[in-house]
């Protein structure tokens, strides 16, 4: 995927699919988090020029959207930061907005500045750092490369309360700059992750993306203050990895939000997603018009294989935080699993009433050792 240089440029099917997963989560993320802060805060920090040529709307003018179909909750209004280091980027996405003029309240506060990243955020977090009762943070990054994204930046994000960052990486990418001889090419691979470690990939050998994508899920999962982090590829029909997803988040409720919004996107051409957990049974593939239950099923009886007593909320928690599937994917995996007697269904709940159907949080089911 060659990187652009005029100011806006066609759209592709992985952005468009990028795009319904951005507004589908924020439509959900503003209702929610308006509903309880005031002023939310959109950080979108290479925003590009906010329209493309055939009029599809950028993710600046797809975050404003997403907080104008809540304004009755956001009566206390919200915050965007737009930033790109393209002055006619810039310049293009503020006529863009400019153009919005009638339709934007008052209370919508949009700050739109030629910066990179790196310089705009570090003073940023700095000044929130410093916010008392700051509000709920939802920072979109999304490079078309691997530079300007500085995991301690990520990690100042992720350290204020109630902040969120949904990441795209470009790891195929970052994988075949990893072994290129300017040493100024490295340092940003090595600001980009953080840690030395990623150069032990270059000398190693096997499946460098794979080890790439894991190290990145690795350093966002333990050395940041996110409490969970749901990871996704957008590959082609080719199995090629387009971009590795990551969203990181402090609650439970984010990553089922965050996976309504992939579950929704209309897979185009030969675009579709994969579990990151598929590399291993080297089915990487995941078609979204095949039954994600089937996959779902293998996975929780390779987790719980022969043990007892399971609460299904623990069940829910491990499927919720470790996997890109959904309530409504597990309780049909479980259902499958008791009519193949892979499993069984105790009479009782845990707390001691009787066990009607289905699988809520308090049900409890045995795991058989299977072979
Ligand atoms: C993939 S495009 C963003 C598209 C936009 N997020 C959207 O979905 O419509 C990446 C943008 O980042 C900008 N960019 C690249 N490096 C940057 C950096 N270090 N800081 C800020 N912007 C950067 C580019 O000019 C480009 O407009």
């Amino acid at each position: 995927m060659a990187v652009p240089t005029t100011t806006t440029w066609k759209i592709d099917p992985h952005t468009l699919a990028k795009h319904q997963i951005l507004s589908g989560y924020l439509k959900a993320w503003f209702g929610i988090v308006g509903n309880r802060f005031g002023q939310p805060i959109y950080v979108d920090g290479f925003c590009g020029p906010g329209r493309y040529p055939r009029g599809e709307p950028g993710s600046p003018l797809l975050a404003l959207q997403a907080a104008l179909e809540h304004q009755d909750v956001l009566r206390g209004g919200a915050i965007f930061h737009f930033t790109d280091y393209r002055e006619d980027r810039i310049r293009n996405l503020r006529s863009e907005v400019d153009a919005l003029a009638g339709t934007l309240p008052g209370c919508f506060q949009v700050q739109i500045t030629t910066a990179t990243f790196r310089d705009y955020i570090s003073p940023k977090i700095e000044e929130w750092r410093g916010t008392p009762s700051l509000a709920p943070i939802f920072a979109f990054v999304d490079p078309r490369g691997y530079s300007g994204i500085p995991f301690s930046a990520i990690q100042g994000l992720l350290a204020l309360p109630h902040a969120e960052v949904f990441i795209t990486l470009m790891v195929d990418f970052l994988n075949r700059f990893l072994d290129h001889p300017n040493r100024d090419i490295t340092e940003h691979i090595l600001e980009t992750y953080g840690t030395k470690e990623v150069l032990a990939i270059r000398e190693g050998q096997g499946d460098r993306v794979g080890k790439l994508i894991d190290l990145y899920h690795r350093r966002l999962r333990s050395d940041t203050c996110a409490a969970h982090v749901l990871h996704f590829n957008m590959i082609n029909r080719l199995n090629h990895i387009l971009y590795s997803l990551f969203f990181a988040t402090k609650h439970p409720l984010g990553l089922e939000r965050m996976k309504d919004a992939m579950w929704k996107v209309d897979p185009q051409g030969d675009l579709s997603f994969a579990d990151p957990k598929d590399r291993d049974s080297q089915q990487l593939s995941l078609l979204l018009s095949s039954d994600p239950a089937d996959k779902l099923e293998e996975i929780i009886i390779a987790e719980f294989r022969g043990q007892q007593h399971v609460g299904v909320e623990r069940v829910w928690r491990y499927v919720n935080e470790t996997t890109i599937y959904q309530r409504k994917h597990m309780v049909t995996a479980l259902r499958r699993a008791k009519q193949s007697g892979q499993i069984i269904a105790e009479p009782r709940k845990a707390n001691g009433e009787k066990y009607i159907r289905g699988f809520p949080d308090e049900a409890v089911v045995s795991f058989t050792a299977g072979v």
